[in-house]
Protein backbone atom coordinates (compact mmCIF):
# COMPACT_ATOMS: atom_id res chain seq x y z
CA UNK A 1 0.00 0.00 0.00
CA UNK A 2 1.47 3.17 -0.74
CA UNK A 3 2.54 5.79 2.05
CA UNK A 4 1.11 8.90 0.71
CA UNK A 5 2.70 12.74 1.96
CA UNK A 6 1.18 15.78 2.28
CA UNK A 7 2.14 19.14 1.76
CA UNK A 8 1.06 22.45 1.97
CA UNK A 9 3.47 24.35 0.49
CA UNK A 10 4.49 25.42 -3.07
CA UNK A 11 7.95 25.29 -2.76
CA UNK A 12 8.87 22.05 -3.90
CA UNK A 13 5.85 22.05 -6.80
CA UNK A 14 7.36 20.96 -10.56
CA UNK A 15 5.08 22.34 -12.41
CA UNK A 16 5.74 19.96 -15.23
CA UNK A 17 4.96 17.23 -13.37
CA UNK A 18 1.48 19.04 -11.93
CA UNK A 19 0.45 19.50 -15.37
CA UNK A 20 1.11 15.92 -16.49
CA UNK A 21 -0.84 14.94 -13.30
CA UNK A 22 -4.10 17.43 -14.64
CA UNK A 23 -3.59 15.84 -18.13
CA UNK A 24 -3.78 12.24 -16.56
CA UNK A 25 -6.38 13.03 -13.95
CA UNK A 26 -8.03 14.22 -16.42
CA UNK A 27 -8.74 17.83 -15.82
CA UNK A 28 -7.62 19.16 -19.01
CA UNK A 29 -4.99 21.07 -20.78
CA UNK A 30 -3.38 23.48 -18.23
CA UNK A 31 0.26 24.85 -19.19
CA UNK A 32 2.97 24.38 -16.38
CA UNK A 33 3.61 28.45 -17.20
CA UNK A 34 -0.26 29.09 -16.29
CA UNK A 35 -0.52 27.05 -13.63
CA UNK A 36 2.83 28.55 -12.29
CA UNK A 37 0.49 31.73 -12.20
CA UNK A 38 -2.59 30.47 -10.72
CA UNK A 39 -1.06 28.60 -7.83
CA UNK A 40 1.70 31.72 -7.52
CA UNK A 41 -1.65 33.93 -6.77
CA UNK A 42 -3.72 31.02 -4.87
CA UNK A 43 -3.89 31.30 -0.59
CA UNK A 44 -3.92 27.47 0.47
CA UNK A 45 -2.15 24.30 -1.74
CA UNK A 46 -2.58 20.93 -1.07
CA UNK A 47 -0.11 18.07 -3.02
CA UNK A 48 -0.08 14.72 -2.02
CA UNK A 49 2.71 12.56 -3.35
CA UNK A 50 3.46 8.89 -3.00
CA UNK A 51 7.36 8.55 -2.75
CA UNK A 52 8.48 11.49 -4.74
CA UNK A 53 5.69 11.04 -7.29
CA UNK A 54 2.86 13.32 -7.17
CA UNK A 55 -0.40 11.76 -7.76
CA UNK A 56 -2.85 14.85 -6.10
CA UNK A 57 -3.19 18.29 -6.09
CA UNK A 58 -5.65 20.82 -5.08
CA UNK A 59 -5.56 24.88 -4.16
CA UNK A 60 -8.09 27.90 -3.09
CA UNK A 61 -7.83 31.50 -3.51
CA UNK A 62 -9.16 33.45 -0.62
CA UNK A 63 -9.56 36.85 0.25
CA UNK A 64 -8.92 36.34 3.99
CA UNK A 65 -12.30 36.98 5.26
CA UNK A 66 -15.35 36.96 3.09
CA UNK A 67 -14.53 33.78 0.25
CA UNK A 68 -12.82 30.97 -0.61
CA UNK A 69 -12.86 29.42 -3.69
CA UNK A 70 -11.50 26.01 -4.43
CA UNK A 71 -10.03 24.51 -7.87
CA UNK A 72 -7.78 22.16 -9.11
CA UNK A 73 -8.40 19.09 -7.32
CA UNK A 74 -7.45 16.05 -9.23
CA UNK A 75 -6.20 12.52 -8.57
CA UNK A 76 -4.09 10.78 -10.67
CA UNK A 77 -6.42 7.73 -11.61
CA UNK A 78 -3.78 4.80 -10.25
CA UNK A 79 -4.65 6.12 -6.96
CA UNK A 80 -7.99 7.26 -7.52
CA UNK A 81 -10.81 5.78 -5.07
CA UNK A 82 -8.73 5.44 -1.81
CA UNK A 83 -10.38 8.81 -0.65
CA UNK A 84 -7.28 11.00 -1.41
CA UNK A 85 -9.72 13.70 -3.60
CA UNK A 86 -11.66 13.84 0.04
CA UNK A 87 -8.90 14.57 2.07
CA UNK A 88 -7.35 17.48 -0.20
CA UNK A 89 -10.88 18.93 -0.60
CA UNK A 90 -10.99 18.73 3.50
CA UNK A 91 -7.73 19.69 3.68
CA UNK A 92 -8.48 23.32 1.53
CA UNK A 93 -11.71 23.45 3.50
CA UNK A 94 -9.90 22.86 6.72
CA UNK A 95 -7.39 25.62 5.69
CA UNK A 96 -10.04 27.91 4.59
CA UNK A 97 -11.82 27.62 7.41
CA UNK A 98 -13.32 31.04 9.09
CA UNK A 99 -14.37 32.16 5.72
CA UNK A 100 -18.19 33.11 5.36
CA UNK A 101 -18.47 30.95 2.20
CA UNK A 102 -16.06 28.44 0.39
CA UNK A 103 -17.13 27.72 -3.26
CA UNK A 104 -16.29 25.84 -6.18
CA UNK A 105 -17.77 24.63 -9.26
CA UNK A 106 -17.73 21.09 -10.05
CA UNK A 107 -17.31 19.02 -13.58
CA UNK A 108 -20.43 18.20 -14.90
CA UNK A 109 -20.64 14.43 -12.74
CA UNK A 110 -18.54 15.26 -10.03
CA UNK A 111 -21.36 17.14 -7.82
CA UNK A 112 -22.55 14.14 -5.49
CA UNK A 113 -18.86 14.22 -4.87
CA UNK A 114 -18.46 17.59 -3.59
CA UNK A 115 -22.33 16.95 -1.67
CA UNK A 116 -20.51 14.23 -0.08
CA UNK A 117 -17.86 16.70 1.85
CA UNK A 118 -21.14 19.22 2.98
CA UNK A 119 -21.38 21.08 -0.51
CA UNK A 120 -24.60 22.68 -1.00
CA UNK A 121 -25.46 23.68 -4.74
CA UNK A 122 -25.19 27.69 -4.97
CA UNK A 123 -29.29 28.45 -6.80
CA UNK A 124 -27.96 31.48 -8.14
CA UNK A 125 -24.10 31.23 -9.17
CA UNK A 126 -23.24 33.33 -12.03
CA UNK A 127 -20.29 33.60 -14.83
CA UNK A 128 -18.60 35.12 -17.36
CA UNK A 129 -16.29 32.19 -19.31
CA UNK A 130 -13.67 33.11 -21.74
CA UNK A 131 -15.30 30.66 -23.75
CA UNK A 132 -19.04 30.28 -22.88
CA UNK A 133 -20.25 28.40 -25.68
CA UNK A 134 -17.87 25.65 -25.14
CA UNK A 135 -18.89 25.90 -21.24
CA UNK A 136 -22.45 25.22 -22.28
CA UNK A 137 -22.00 22.47 -24.58
CA UNK A 138 -19.70 20.65 -22.20
CA UNK A 139 -22.76 21.72 -18.99
CA UNK A 140 -20.91 23.90 -16.53
CA UNK A 141 -22.88 27.25 -17.16
CA UNK A 142 -26.31 27.25 -19.00
CA UNK A 143 -28.33 29.85 -20.48
CA UNK A 144 -32.05 30.66 -19.35
CA UNK A 145 -34.33 30.71 -22.21
CA UNK A 146 -35.51 34.13 -23.41
C1 LIG B 1 -13.01 13.70 -8.54
C2 LIG B 1 -11.71 13.15 -7.94
C3 LIG B 1 -10.83 14.30 -7.46
C4 LIG B 1 -12.07 12.23 -6.76
O1 LIG B 1 -10.87 11.76 -6.18
P1 LIG B 1 -10.78 10.33 -5.50
O2 LIG B 1 -9.52 10.26 -4.73
O3 LIG B 1 -11.02 9.27 -6.51
O4 LIG B 1 -12.05 10.41 -4.53
P2 LIG B 1 -12.29 9.60 -3.19
O5 LIG B 1 -11.57 8.29 -3.24
O6 LIG B 1 -11.96 10.50 -2.06
O7 LIG B 1 -13.85 9.37 -3.29
C5 LIG B 1 -14.71 9.72 -2.25
C6 LIG B 1 -16.12 9.35 -2.61
O8 LIG B 1 -16.55 10.10 -3.75
C7 LIG B 1 -16.97 9.23 -4.77
N1 LIG B 1 -16.54 9.77 -6.04
C8 LIG B 1 -15.29 9.81 -6.51
N2 LIG B 1 -15.26 10.40 -7.73
C9 LIG B 1 -16.56 10.71 -8.00
C10 LIG B 1 -17.20 11.32 -9.11
N3 LIG B 1 -16.53 11.71 -10.19
N4 LIG B 1 -18.54 11.48 -9.03
C11 LIG B 1 -19.25 11.07 -7.95
N5 LIG B 1 -18.69 10.48 -6.88
C12 LIG B 1 -17.37 10.30 -6.92
C13 LIG B 1 -16.27 7.91 -4.49
O9 LIG B 1 -17.00 6.84 -5.02
C14 LIG B 1 -16.25 7.89 -2.99
O10 LIG B 1 -17.48 7.47 -2.47
P3 LIG B 1 -17.53 6.41 -1.26
O11 LIG B 1 -16.86 7.11 -0.11
O12 LIG B 1 -18.98 6.18 -1.08
O13 LIG B 1 -16.76 5.23 -1.74
C15 LIG B 1 -10.93 12.27 -8.98
O14 LIG B 1 -11.81 11.28 -9.45
C16 LIG B 1 -10.37 13.06 -10.15
O15 LIG B 1 -9.24 13.54 -10.09
N6 LIG B 1 -11.15 13.15 -11.24
C17 LIG B 1 -10.69 13.85 -12.44
C18 LIG B 1 -10.54 15.34 -12.20
C19 LIG B 1 -11.82 15.97 -11.66
O16 LIG B 1 -12.92 15.75 -12.17
N7 LIG B 1 -11.65 16.77 -10.61
C20 LIG B 1 -12.76 17.49 -9.98
C21 LIG B 1 -12.76 18.86 -10.54
S1 LIG B 1 -14.16 19.78 -10.02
Amino acid sequence: MAEYSWDHSLDTVDFEELSQLYRIAPLGNKPPEELEVVFGNSRFFCFVRDGGALVGAGRALADGRDCAYIADVAVHPSHQGRGLGSDIVRGLVELARGHKKIILYASPGTEAFYEELGFLRMNTAMAIWNDPDRAVRSGLLGRSPR
